[in-house]
């Protein structure tokens, strides 16, 4: 089954985007696709950094550690390396659309626009709220990640 390199992006690439990178990863896996998965921030806040540690406890809690994911930022380059790059909500849709050099192969979408009958959510910014946006959170991008192994099923037919 052909490589696909998907790349999942938020804001800060510490609280959603890590979340749908290991869920995405651990469908992937369970669907035998092979795949290469990363995530970005559009903002440079926290590149290097680990995941928020909510982050981090919602993973472990979905049996999954993510201590070792660090912060990068989008870049240019991006486009050209990954197949897809799935923003969460509207705000990333236009900052990768700012930052994307429009010759690249990658096709862009925002993660719940894949998803039958989310078409247009956003995954919200978990940043500011509990742990139990963090869950929503995690039940969102698998839900993502789980259309996109559908998806790429279906086009490998
Ligand atoms: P993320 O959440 O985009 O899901 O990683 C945020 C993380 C940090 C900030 C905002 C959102 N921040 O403003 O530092």
């Amino acid at each position: 089954m052909a490589h696909t390199k998907v790349l999942f992006v938020c804001l800060g690439n510490i609280c959603r985007s890590p979340l749908a990178e290991a869920a995405f990863r651990q469908a992937a896996d369970s669907a035998g696709l092979d795949v290469a998965v990363d995530s970005a921030g559009t903002a440079d806040y926290h590149v290097g950094q680990p995941p928020d540690p909510r982050s981090i406890e919602e993973a472990e809690r979905n049996a999954i550690d993510i201590r070792h994911y660090r912060g990068r930022q989008l870049s240019e380059d991006d486009f050209h390396e990954f197949d897809f790059i799935l923003g969460m909500d509207k705000s990333n849709m236009r900052d990768i659309a700012r930052r994307d050099p429009g010759n690249g192969k990658a096709h862009v979408a925002m993660l719940l626009d894949i998803v039958p009958g989310h078409e247009g959510r956003e995954v919200g910014d978990p940043y500011y709220g509990g742990a139990d946006g963090f869950r929503r959170t995690w039940a969102e991008v698998e839900a993502g990640a789980n259309a996109l192994v559908a998806v790429l099923i279906d086009r490998n037919g």
